[in-house]
């Protein structure tokens, strides 16, 4: 089977994690988790970055960080990673979803705009799949409301903004997952980065259990532990030195993917390919209905080709659909009409080949 990601290992995971295990820094301690948290800092260009234990805590921590208060409401995309609306959720905020723009499966400004009343108290968007939103316009939104922007980049690491800097800087927090099927990854871990350090000073307080003075059994808040390990963060750091190849072979993926299907009945998202914001994470292939994915997504399974479908908008699921009784119609529509390829690193020619030759295969 080619599986849909698998991560890459190929630069100093290995040494780096030899390292911790000789010299016993095994804990959340430990140079590698410093110079995960700076050279992160260097290569996106935000001021500060402290390392947690996923992307999910990351956005439970925003939200703590930010003192968003207990039944607000939070703004947020419904087509994307369920883990933002959990989130919202668990912190004992009202999700309040919003619908996308079918030209880039990004969050909608106008719809966000919209929704915003006296009661909403931040937003938080999702660079989905690679590409990013508009965060630019979201950040001007927020403010012009006074209330908070978080950006979620999990699936952006290397993903430009529409100013040319890399996403995660047009707010006040943003987040990011070193997961395993991420662009750089930890196995498990993830990221949270701010211009601000008051942020930041705050958030690593909040995610250490918020330790009053160290070796001192005296706590000035409502703590966590979400820390990451000295070495989730060795192989992360490992990974994010090798980032600019990475991220090449990604483009050249997409490229032959591209390239290949487009005789095709099927398209490849790659909104604006001449701004270059895309870090390709996720290649995508839209369809023109539900049935015609399911048929496709069948035929490369029989051909020992795994994909995933797009997103179920997270409104539509049973546990939040008591949050919102609105029709979000690109979401809906979207949702069941295209696949995701195997899309990591390593993926050989040989074998993008077999994919491309079996998408052209279907009768
Ligand atoms: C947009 C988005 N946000 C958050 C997460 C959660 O990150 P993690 O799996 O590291 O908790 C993910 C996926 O993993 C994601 O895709």
């Amino acid at each position: 089977m080619i599986p849909v990601y698998e991560p890459s290992l190929d630069g100093n995971e290995f040494n780096y994690v030899t390292e911790c295990l000789k010299t016993n820094w095994i804990s959340s301690k430990g140079k590698f988790s410093n110079l995960l948290c700076s050279n992160f800092s260097k290569y996106t260009n935000i001021n500060y970055v402290t390392n947690v234990s996923n992307g999910t805590c990351a956005l439970s921590l925003a939200l703590a960080t930010l003192g968003i208060p207990k039944g607000s409401e939070v703004l947020i995309p419904s087509f994307g990673y369920v883990a933002v609306a959990a989130s919202v959720v668990r912190h004992g905020a009202i999700p309040v979803f919003v619908d996308i723009d079918l030209l880039d499966l990004q969050i909608d400004v106008f719809d966000l705009e919209r929704k915003i009343n006296n009661n909403t108290s931040a937003i938080i968007g999702i660079h989905n799949y690679g590409y990013p939103y508009r965060s630019s316009i979201v950040n001007k939104i927020a403010k012009n409301y006074g209330i908070f922007h978080i950006e979620d980049c999990a699936e952006a690491i290397g993903t430009k903004d529409y100013n040319g800097n890399h996403v995660g800087n047009e707010s006040d927090i943003s987040t990011f997952s070193l997961y395993a099927n991420k662009t750089i990854t930890a196995g498990e871990g993830g990221l949270l980065c701010s211009n601000s350090k008051e942020l930041v000073v705050s958030a690593n307080n909040l995610k250490n259990h918020a330790i009053s003075e160290p070796g001192v059994y005296d706590h000035n808040d409502f703590g966590f532990n979400f820390r990451m390990t000295n070495i989730a963060s060795a192989i992360a750091l490992a990974q994010l030195e090798n980032i600019e190849n990475k991220l090449l072979r990604k483009k050249e993926i997409a490229k032959k993917y591209k390239e290949g299907i487009k005789s095709s009945r099927f398209k490849l998202f790659d909104p604006n390919p001449e701004l270059n914001l895309n870090s390709y994470w996720m290649n995508t292939l839209l369809t023109k209905s539900p049935n015609e994915s399911e048929i496709l997504m069948k035929h490369l399974k029989n051909n020992n080709i795994e994909t995933r479908p797009l997103f179920k908008p997270v409104h539509l699921m049973e546990p939040y659909n008591k949050f919102s009784s609105e029709k979000l119609t690109a979401s809906e529509k979207i949702s069941g009409c295209g696949i995701n390829l195997p899309s990591f690193p390593s993926l050989k020619n040989e074998q993008i080949e077999i994919i491309i030759k079996t998408i052209n295969n279907l009768d």
